[in-house]
């Protein structure tokens, strides 16, 4: 039993992908439908790259950051256990790879100050977290994360709506360095993902907001948020006709229940009124516990071995900088800044 395909476009043209999560936690099935379910079908068609931004997490925190090297495991074994495979999938650590840095500064004169201030998430965040101002990291984020997809030249980065104003202005800075220095980067699309509504059926499924399933969740706390899901409001007695398009619970069983036909069957007795809420929430749970039980089990089996996820990241890490040494000394040599590189200037003994 596979989920269905996700209806991402896939242009043929692709050759290279790059998506990346900050590391705040495990991941939950949001992730799954935004984004790893599509990493995990284009991983086996074009070159892809995962990275693990912990950079960017100390743009809106200072405190607790002891917690992000957890977070990074979390991360990891998700990632592997919904089939994010490290052999096909080069994973790595944006701070393990501090070449980036280096990339974000080239970028930096490219970019004004009132430019970055009129991306839409710089004030969504100021105001979620509520913050006093912007710190200058902050308002640098998506100048790194720029860096971040140039760095590795991609030419797709899957992204929600969310993220889209970034990767426009990583298409800006791709469009600006060619023009300045020379050729360099090539200017990514960026196909928009697919939001899953929160079990709340208020915003899309966000840990902050906790309306959402964890991939690690076990069956029975599935089954209590399934139980707490909102549906149809104006149907207080099962023999109520309800409503079942933007109905969270029946928009899970269409993303998540293997048995179409069990979807079908409950949405239509559902609209006539002869089906309780309990019996479809009661489907939903069972069908999300089979999705997610290979999915546990998986999580468990590589958690168990020791080692395997500073493995996969140090190899990963050190594939990803490799890449990223000989894009930034493409950028260096475009720019002229080959000094004391072995350029025309003197050479470095090593
Ligand atoms: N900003 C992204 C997020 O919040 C994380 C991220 C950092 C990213 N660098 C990236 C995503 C590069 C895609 C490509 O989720």
């Amino acid at each position: 039993m596979t989920a269905q395909k996700s209806d991402a476009p896939v242009n043929p043209k692709w050759t290279r992908m790059l998506t990346g999560d900050r590391p705040t936690g495990a991941l939950h099935l949001g992730h799954y439908v935004g984004s790893l379910k599509m990493r995990v079908e284009l991983q086996e068609k074009i070159d892809t790259f995962v990275l693990i931004a912990d950079l960017h997490v100390l743009t809106t925190r200072n405190a607790n950051l002891d917690e992000i090297g957890p977070n990074i495991r979390e991360c990891v074994l998700d990632y592997l256990a919904v089939g994010i495979d490290p052999d096909k999938s080069t994973i790595y650590l944006q701070s393990l790879v501090p070449e980036v840095l280096e990339l974000f500064w080239l970028f930096m004169p490219l970019v004004s100050v009132p430019r970055a201030q009129r991306i839409p998430t710089l004030k969504e965040q100021v105001r979620d977290l509520k913050l006093e101002t912007a710190s200058m990291a902050l308002l640098s984020y998506p100048v790194l994360q720029s860096a971040d997809i140039l760095m590795v030249r991609g030419d797709v980065v899957p992204v929600g709506k969310d993220q889209a104003s970034h990767v426009e202005l990583t298409r800006e800075i791709a469009r600006r360095f060619n023009q300045t220095y020379g050729e360099v980067f090539p200017e990514p699309e960026a196909p928009l993902t697919p939001v899953l509504i929160g079990t709340d059926g208020q915003a899309k499924a966000s840990k902050s907001i906790g309306n959402v399933i964890m991939l690690s969740d076990p069956p029975d706390v599935v089954e209590k948020k399934v139980r707490a899901m909102f549906t149809d409001p104006k149907r207080i007695r099962a023999d109520i006709p309800g409503t079942v398009e933007g109905n969270p619970v029946f928009i899970y069983h269409e993303e998540f229940n293997d048995d179409q036909d069990e979807v079908a069957g409950l949405a239509d007795r559902y609209r006539q009124g002869k089906v309780g809420d309990v019996e479809v929430k009661t489907k939903l749970a069972a069908a999300i516990n089979r999705f997610l039980d290979p999915i546990r089990d998986r999580r468990e089996k590589f958690a168990a071995k020791k080692g395997l996820v500073e493995e996969i990241i140090e190899a990963g890490s050190a594939r990803a900088r490799e890449e990223c040494h000989q894009t930034l000394e493409a950028a260096r040599e475009a720019m002229g800044l080959t000094y004391f590189r072995g350029g025309d200037g003197v050479e470095v003994s090593k």
